[in-house]
């Protein structure tokens, strides 16, 4: 017998929030939230008593906070961050090229989950060091995606500089090119297209050489297909990308440098972007093995 299509619906559509991929589904809630609703509303209660403050709290202090009113908390590894808006966000210690954070060789890079919509809001960028991290702050500011940042000294007494900033969509295009996928020729060239574009706007509209284009300093996200630049450590603004002459320190990541970056008397422009370019383009295309006839 088949079913009636005006049986009321038994399936219900339920509208989420996107969790990362970096994010371990096992560290999440039933709710699909860092913490349980009930941790959620002891933390909230801890704010509104005074006891948590503005800036960073530890897991260990919340522990103590939370201990009197005998409140346990996850098992994984977080701290919280609390805003001048009273938003309280859970940062996450993500995964980075597959691996778990602690100690990255430049930095790591932390997922925030506001702790009561449960929504996947920004990411918090931690360098090594604070020598880099002007010209990102920098670079943010300009294009308005900056939402905070600032220099502190981690447990071990080491300076780090933090920077808080949107979550680009999608996944690194190094992950996405390692995993296998297949996709239709078309899309891959839609890929490629969305690459180009995407630094076109940098170029253009927002005057900035990225500086260090190459895939796992771009986000896909094979939905929507867009492609969104990260990582503005090297970036760096000139007034007028078309002028040809700009600055003349060689940067960018070995394998992805323009050639001429050697020679004597260059000078980075945009023109120097189209190498890095080219070689992920390259990649691209490798997976989608446009060349491969059988
Ligand atoms: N705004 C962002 N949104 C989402 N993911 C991001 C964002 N910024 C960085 N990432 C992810 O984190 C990874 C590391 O960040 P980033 O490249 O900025 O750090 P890094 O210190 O330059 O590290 P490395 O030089 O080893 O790439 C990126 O490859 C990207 O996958
Ligand atoms: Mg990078």
């Amino acid at each position: 017998m088949a079913s009636s299509l005006n049986s009321p619906a038994v399936i219900k559509a339920q509208a989420f929030n996107r969790i990362p991929c970096e994010v371990d589904l096992k560290d999440l809630k039933e709710n699909k939230k860092l913490f349980s609703d009930e941790q959620v509303a002891a933390i909230i209660e801890a704010h509104r008593n005074g006891q948590i403050k503005l800036g960073r709290t530890t897991k260990e202090d919340l522990n103590k906070i939370l201990k009197t009113n005998n409140i346990n908390l996850p098992d994984v590894q977080f701290s919280i961050e609390c805003d001048e808006n009273n938003t309280i966000s859970g940062i996450y210690k993500g995964v980075k090229h597959d691996k778990q954070i602690g100690e990255g060789e430049f930095g790591s890079v932390k997922h925030l989950q506001d702790i009561q919509t449960g929504v996947w809001v920004d990411v918090l960028k931690v360098m090594k060091d604070s020598d880099s991290i002007e010209s990102e702050v920098y670079i943010l500011r300009r294009n308005q995606q900056l939402k905070g940042y600032s220099t502190r000294i981690n447990s071990k007494g080491m300076e780090r500089g933090e920077i808080a900033m949107p979550r680009a969509e999608g996944i690194s295009l190094y992950k996405f090119l390692r995993s296998g996928k297949k996709m239709p020729v078309a899309r891959w060239l839609d890929l490629g297209i969305a690459m180009l574009e995407a630094y076109e706007t940098m170029h253009q509209e927002y005057q900035t050489l990225h500086c260090d284009i190459k895939p796992e300093n771009m986000n896909y996200d094979p939905i929507s297909g867009k492609v969104t630049p990260v990582d503005h450590g090297n970036s760096a603004v000139v007034k007028n990308v078309t002028l040809g002459r700009e600055f003349c320190q060689p940067r960018g990541t070995r394998g992805y440098m323009a050639p001429e970056s050697n020679e004597k008397g260059f000078y980075y422009n945009e023109k120097t972007e189209v190498y890095g370019l080219g070689q992920s383009l390259k990649e691209v295309f490798n997976n989608a093995q446009i060349t491969k006839r059988s």
